[in-house]
């Protein structure tokens, strides 16, 4: 869902972060070089077959081991678009943060249908946060 990527970025970026660098990666090309380089994580998905989509779990699939222990602790967040039940999306995704010992440090943002303008702003403060808890 690109308007809800385009307010997660505009979040990160806003100009009261400094000293945060935002780099976007497509889920299906992430190397477990590009996962290791970042302090922390925006991860978005649709909720497809009601798991996270393909291209995430192949992320998980080939960062995993490499990154297990070395990005235990880095916070991270997370939205899911769907239209019929995101749960099993949800629950994916924490279990492999939870095996990385990723941080949450801000509630996940789901949609289901088209993004609202609060869900929207949402999206905007999950980035936000996320890179504020970047900053040094
Ligand atoms: C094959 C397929 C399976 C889907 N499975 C689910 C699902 O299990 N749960 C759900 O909430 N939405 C499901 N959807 C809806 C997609 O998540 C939705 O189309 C997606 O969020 C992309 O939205 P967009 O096309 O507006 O970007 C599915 C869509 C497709 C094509």
């Amino acid at each position: 869902m690109q308007a809800m990527f385009e307010a997660v970025v505009s979040g990160a970026t806003d100009p009261e972060i400094e000293g945060v660098d935002v780099v976007r990666r497509a889920a299906l090309t992430l190397t477990p070089t590009d996962m290791l380089e970042a302090d922390g994580y925006v991860l978005g998905t649709p909720a497809n077959l009601g798991y996270m989509s393909g291209a995430l779990k192949h992320a998980f699939d080939v960062c995993y081991y490499p990154c297990l222990d070395s990005t235990r602790g880095r916070p991270f967040g997370v939205y899911i678009h769907g239209n019929e039940g995101t749960e099993g999306a949800e629950r994916g995704i924490e279990t492999v943060t939870t095996g990385l010992g990723w941080h949450k440090v801000v509630a996940p943002t789901i949609v289901s249908g088209p993004p609202s303008m609060a869900q929207l702003e949402s999206c905007r403060e999950l980035g936000a946060t996320v890179a504020a808890h970047l900053m040094r």
